[in-house]
This record gives structure tokens, C-alpha cells and sequence, in this order.
């Protein structure tokens, strides 16, 4: 008998420990853009919220960026290019190890705020996002005076200002992803959070004024999608890093076709995460729950196709149905919660329209019988049984808690599955086989392949995918890369 998960949100008795609170962040009640070292209102005078989709409730108003307040953010970082990309690499990587400290020091307030913007559970803003982006900056730190042995006999300069322009998923990690690399070999940024997470750029931004970093060399602009096109076109930018949906990321491409801006793309996905009959099988069920239910699944490498070789998959779908009825779903600042809030309205939506359809196509769905809170936006952990390589569950990147299973008999039909997807980001592969992890994992088309785990990261490890998932690689001595001029 599965474990019938009878927790109610709205009870004090529950919690092992009492969940996060607000009440020790401190949250200002109107933002502005970060340009040349200081908050300034925007030119037009307007502003939007972000809100807190646990319960809807307004958390802040942010300035709306416009064309002239992208302008005015361009030429700051012009500027501070001058000085900036003449510092002596050692005196730069202090200012990046400075703000990787403050990050450190300051992980709490940021994790909660990073969960009442976004959504995510704190457990994993606490003890993934928060520590991995303070490490990004160590990481690029580390490299900043030492690219004379990361390219040896050749001369690396940075090439100027770069626009950058992240999503809602990993507010503060995708930040630090872009910016420490980029400040690290000497160049400046123009960088734009997603509307819906605005807030920890914004906190990112008082600890690099904090931080003592010259002006201009990070300034950050808010606002929604025509804010970010105004960063795509202005001329004074050298490269654009874009972190977002296929199709956003074609019209950048498009944007900027003839002319010389360089641009990393890092785009959508749709795992496969495939499993062996001679795979740990309680591991592996572990490994598929984390790999699709990790953060609300608003992840562009999640693991949300699952392969299970024929003979192992009833076992393994039965497990995976009893794991799923534990699963917590709802406040995001209790400790004990698996899954949180969906990051917006507009994504809920784009989920809810995909439950549809995979039932219309026939796959055959399971939600776990969990509570889900009444207000905000919410969705129970979900699976879809006998799916097919054409249902568009399988082929179109859902980015929410839903695991599309399929199976299959030999290796070679596994792979062949794995790879009939226009995306090519991640992989995951359970074995108890070291060769079949090599084999497998040469042929899958994908930028990063986890074997028996799913998920980790580490700014060592390049990251970055084929086809539809993008150009270019972030992380790793590999995201330097970008950043320099190499002769
Ligand atoms: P999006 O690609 O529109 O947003 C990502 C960032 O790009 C945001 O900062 C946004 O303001 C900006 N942006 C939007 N339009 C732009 C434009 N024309 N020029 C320059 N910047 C622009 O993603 P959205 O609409 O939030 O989500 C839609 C879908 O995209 C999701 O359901 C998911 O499938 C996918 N997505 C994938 C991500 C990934 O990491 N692979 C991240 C976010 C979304
Ligand atoms: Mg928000």
C-alpha cells in the first residue's frame, strides 16, 4: 500500500522545524536599475510588481526598463570598461572573491528571498542555488590572473561590455553564471533578470556596491522582454549571454545576424534519463524524482522523458508512483516541502495546457493524491504512462513537475529514443555497468550526460547543449571562452 501523504498546510504541528521566515528580510517597496554603482528611477517613471506565487501577495515594485535606461546602462559599463579591462587581473579576482564572500555571508537572506520571489523550495535555494552561485564567483575568481595557464602561448584580452539576460529558474545562479566570468577576464555587463524573480539581482547588485567594485562595471537593468530586445540591439554591446526559451533565443540570433556581436545561447530542453534492468533500482527512483521534480521541474536540463528498459519498468513505475505519494507539496519556506509554487500564472497556464493534451493524445496520467494549497499557483507531481515518441508531452519542453515514461527493450533502442528529440542539453544514464555508461553516454547527443545521479552542477563542469538547447558553453575553463579575445 502507498503511503498516503494526509500533511495540511495550514497546521502549526506539522513542521519538524518552523518554516523560514520573512520577517528578517528586508525588502524595500520600490527598486530601481543598478547603473553606474547606483539605484536610479526610471526614465519614464514606470514600474511593475513581482509577486510571491506561493500567495500571490505583491512583494515589490521594479522599474521598467526602457530603451533609455538600457542606453544610459550601456554607456556606464563603456565606461567602466576603460578602467576596468586595465585593472591588473589579481587586483580584479579581489572583487570577485569579495562578492563571492558577501554571498556566502549573506546565504540566508538570500535564499529566503530567492524562494518568496521565485517559488522554489528553501531547502534547495539554502543548499543549492544560494552556495552554488557563491562559488561560481570563487570559481572565476581563481581564473582571473591565471589565463596566461588556462591558454597557454596565447595572449587572452576581454572584448568589452557584455548584455546578459537570464530566466526565472535559477534567479541569482544564472546571475552569478553570467557575471563572475564575465568581470573576472575584464569586461563589463549590462545583465537583465527575469520580470517575475527580479529580486536577488537587485540584492546582488547593493552587495557589489558594498563590494566597492568600480562603477559600471555590473550594472542591472529590469523589466519584461522589450527590455531585454533593447539590450539585443544596442550597438555599444559586444556579446550577448542569453539564458531562456528556443524561441527567444531564435529571435536573438536573428537579432544580431551581420552583426559582430558575439552571443552564447543556453536554451530549452527534454531529457532523456534512461534506466537500465542492471541499475541500483531504489537509487534510480531517487535519481527520477529528483531529476523531474527539482525545483517545480522549471529546469532546462531536468530529466523529464523517462526510458525504463521493458523489463525492469513495472517494478520501477511502482516504486516511482510510491515515492511520488511522500512527495510535499506547497509552502516554499518550510523545510520540509519537496515541491513549491509554479514561478508565475503564465507557466502554471502553459502546464495546465499541457495536462491537457497529453491526456487527448492518449498517455495515461498520474498525479499523486497530495493537498494542494488554494491560493497560488500550484501543480501535483505528474506522470504520464505509456507515452509515444510523437505525443507532443514527449517532444515540447512542458518546464513544470511532468514525467513523460516510455520504454524500451536493447541499448541501441534506448538510445535511439533518447536522441529523437530536436533538443540536446542533458542526459542521465543508470547502470551498474561502466561500459555501458561509456557507450551510452558517446552516443547520446547531449551537452552534459550524469551517470547513476542526476543534477549536480559544479562551476568546474562546462555546461551547455546541441542542437535546439543552444551554443556555446558556460562554466568550466570553457566559459571563459566567451568573455575573451584569444590570439
Ligand atoms: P523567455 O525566454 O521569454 O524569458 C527568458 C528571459 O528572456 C527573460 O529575462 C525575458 O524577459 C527575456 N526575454 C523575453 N523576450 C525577449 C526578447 N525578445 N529579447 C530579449 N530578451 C527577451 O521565457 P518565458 O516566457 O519566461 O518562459 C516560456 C518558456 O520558455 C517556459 O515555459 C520554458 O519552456 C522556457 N524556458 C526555458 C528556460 C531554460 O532555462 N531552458 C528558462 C525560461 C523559460
Ligand atoms: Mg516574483
Amino acid at each position: 500500500m502507498p503511503k498516503v501523504n494526509t500533511l495540511n498546510f495550514n497546521t502549526d504541528w506539522q513542521y519538524a522545524e518552523a518554516p523560514e521566515s520573512s520577517d528578517h528580510v528586508q525588502l524595500e517597496s520600490r527598486y530601481g536599475h543598478f547603473i553606474n554603482g547606483k539605484f536610479v528611477a526610471p526614465a519614464n517613471g514606470r514600474y511593475f510588481k513581482t509577486i510571491n506565487p506561493a500567495n500571490e501577495a505583491k512583494l515589490a515594485d521594479i522599474a521598467s526598463g526602457s530603451a533609455a535606461d538600457v542606453d544610459k546602462a550601456v554607456r556606464a559599463a563603456k565606461k567602466g570598461y576603460k578602467t576596468w579591462s586595465r585593472t591588473p587581473a589579481k587586483e580584479r579576482a579581489k572583487y570577485v572573491y569579495r562578492i563571492a564572500r558577501m554571498l556566502q555571508e549573506r546565504s540566508r537572506e538570500f535564499a529566503v528571498i530567492e524562494s518568496m520571489d521565485g517559488g522554489k523550495p528553501i531547502r534547495e535555494s539554502k543548499n543549492i542555488d544560494i552556495p552554488l552561485a557563491a562559488a561560481h564567483f570563487f570559481y572565476y575568481a581563481g581564473w582571473a590572473d591565471k589565463l596566461d595557464y588556462a591558454f597557454p602561448n596565447r595572449r587572452a584580452s576581454s572584448i568589452g561590455v557584455a548584455g546578459q539576460i537570464i530566466p526565472w529558474n535559477f534567479p541569482l545562479l544564472m546571475a552569478a553564471w553570467k557575471i563572475a566570468p564575465a568581470i573576472a577576464t575584464g569586461n563589463t555587463v549590462v545583465l537583465k533578470p527575469a520580470e517575475t524573480t527580479p529580486l536577488t539581482a537587485l540584492m546582488l547588485a547593493k552587495v557589489i556596491q558594498e563590494s566597492g567594485l568600480p562603477d559600471g562595471v555590473v550594472n542591472i537593468i529590469t523589466g519584461a522582454g522589450k527590455t531585454g530586445s533593447a539590450i539585443v540591439n544596442h550597438p555599444g554591446i559586444q556579446k550577448i549571454a542569453f539564458t531562456g526559451s528556443t524561441e527567444v533565443g531564435k529571435i536573438i540570433q536573428k537579432a544580431i545576424a551581420g552583426t559582430n556581436k558575439r552571443y552564447t545561447l543556453e536554451l530549452g530542453g527534454k531529457a532523456a534519463n534512461i534506466i537500465f534492468e542492471d541499475a541500483a533500482i531504489d537509487q534510480a527512483v531517487e535519481g527520477i524524482i529528483n531529476g523531474i521534480f527539482f525545483n517545480q521541474g522549471h529546469v532546462c536540463c531536468a530529466g523529464s522523458r523517462l526510458f525504463i528498459q521493458e523489463s525492469v519498468a513495472d517494478l520501477v513505475i511502482r516504486k516511482l508512483k510510491d515515492r511520488m505519494e511522500t512527495l510535499i507539496v506547497g509552502d516554499p519556506l518550510d523545510k520540509n516541502t519537496d515541491i513549491g509554487a509554479i514561478n508565475s500564472k503564465d507557466q502554471l497556464d502553459k502546464i495546465k495546457y499541457y495536462l491537457k493534451i497529453g491526456v487527448n493524445e492518449g498517455a495515461e496520467m498520474y498525479q499523486p493524491s497530495c493537498r494542494i494549497p488554494q491560493k497560488g499557483y500550484w501543480c501535483r507531481p505528474t506522470l504520464f504512462l505509456n507515452c509515444a515518441q510523437s505525443h507532443r508531452i514527449v517532444q515540447e519542453e512542458i518546464f513544470g513537475p511532468v514525467l513523460a515514461v516510455q520504454t524500451f527493450r536493447t541499448v541501441d533502442e534506448g538510445i535511439e529514443k533518447a536522441n529523437n528529440t530536436p533538443y540536446g542539453l542533458s542526459g542521465g544514464v543508470w547502470t551498474d555497468k561502466g561500459s555501458k555508461i561509456f557507450k551510452v553516454s558517446s552516443k547520446l547527443r547531449a551537452g552534459v550526460i550524469w551517470a547513476n545521479t542526476y543534477n549536480k552542477f559544479d562551476p568546474s563542469s562546462p555546461f551547455g547543449g546541441y542542437k535546439e538547447s543552444g551554443m556555446g558553453r558556460e562554466g568550466g575553463l570553457h566559459g571563459l571562452m566567451p568573455y575573451l579575445e584569444l590570439n
